[in-house]
């Protein structure tokens, strides 16, 4: 098993930057959740990251960079994707854009695609680490396909810790919701999944997004249904909990009779929601409970990516776990 550092420890930021740059895999913390990263020009790093999570080889990876100068070394920066960067850079927006002709990244990263999702992550401590470390970093949530994303350093080992090098703690992160990946390649913006920038405040720069059908699922992996799935049955519900249910409720009025319950945000902030959304789940997955029912969310500003979230967590399950699981 790797080490564990708190990441304002001295040295922590230098031992995981020279881990990546040798290939190794280390977690660390973004503002929406945190990321398994590995160097994304190195195809044997990238492949260990579909290895350490059981995770499809042809489902893309997002790949990390300092900033707006580094992502223009990867893909063909257009006039849409620097007003998106200069408004929402470092923060919680992948932007797919086609990948440059001389583009060092890992193919395996970009799962062969002629596209690349390239995102400055905000939070002094992924800033740090991409600086130190010098090239640009492929890093899907660290989480096993399919299951929870991870907000706490915790969440890393207990379910991947045998496979990641150095897990960086940075304590809980600060949104909690992954970033939000806008689809530039197109004639017209397309949003490919909602995520910690709400929908309308990208629409207000850049106009209407277009939205893909599930249908569009190649294009989109991470659309597919049943996705973000916890281990136990998950169901939505203004009604409340049955017998033996858990709640995840919201708001300052939640119905009764549950056998745990935890609220998102006893205000009915749902940015405050956002960021408690994953370690919820992870706490009423082991709650001992026979499954979990879901208080809907308003659907506005942060409201929407949750009950996305939610929905796919609600969806039905897979017999067998299908490709393009993230
Ligand atoms: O907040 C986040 O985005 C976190 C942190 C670690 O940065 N990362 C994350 O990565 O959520 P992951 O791998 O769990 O989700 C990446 C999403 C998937 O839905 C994937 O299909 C999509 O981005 N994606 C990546 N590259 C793409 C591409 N070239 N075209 C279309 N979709 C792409
Ligand atoms: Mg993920």
């Amino acid at each position: 098993m790797g080490a564990v550092r708190g990441a304002s420890e001295a040295g922590a930021i230098a031992q995981a930057a020279g881990i990546l740059r040798s290939g190794g895999l280390v977690a660390f913390p973004t503002e929406t959740v945190y990321g398994l990263g590995a160097d994304a020009t190195d195809d044997r790093a990238v492949a260990r990251v579909f290895e350490a999570k059981n995770r499809p080889e042809f489902n893309p990876l997002i790949v990390h960079v300092p900033g707006a100068d580094e992502a223009r070394l990867l893909v063909e920066w257009t006039g849409e994707a620097q007003s998106l960067a200069e408004r929402f850079w470092p923060g919680p927006l992948s932007l797919v854009l086609p990948r440059l002709p001389d583009c060092p990244v890992s193919r395996l990263a970009g799962a062969g695609l002629p596209t690349l999702a390239v995102r400055a992550p905000r939070g002094g401590t992924a800033t740090r680490l991409l600086e130190e470390t010098g090239r640009p970093v492929a890093a899907p949530s660290a989480n096993p396909a399919g299951a929870v994303s991870p907000t706490r350093a915790e969440h890393v080992l207990d379910a991947l810790g045998e496979a990641v090098d150095l897990v960086l703690d940075d304590g809980p992160c600060a949104v909690g919701i992954e970033s939000t990946v806008v689809d530039l390649c197109g004639e017209r913006p397309a949003l490919l999944r909602p995520g910690g920038v709400p929908t309308e405040e990208i629409e207000a720069l850049v106009g209407p997004l277009a939205i893909p059908g599930d249908t569009d699922a190649p294009r989109s992996p991470g659309r597919l249904a049943s996705h973000y799935a916890p281990a136990l049955p998950l169901r939505i519900d203004a009604g409340g909990p049955g017998p033996g249910e858990a709640l995840l409720s919201f708001g300052p009025v939640a119905p009764p009779g549950a056998a745990v319950e935890r609220n998102l945000s006893p205000s009915g902030d749902p940015v405050e929601a956002a960021a408690h959304l994953f370690a919820a789940l992870h706490e009423l997955d082991r709650s001992g409970c026979s499954g979990i029912v879901a208080m809907p969310v308003p659907e506005a500003g942060l409201g929407r990516a949750i009950m996305d979230r939610l929905r796919r967590a609600a969806a039905p399950r897979p017999l067998v776990d299908p490709p393009g699981r993230n």
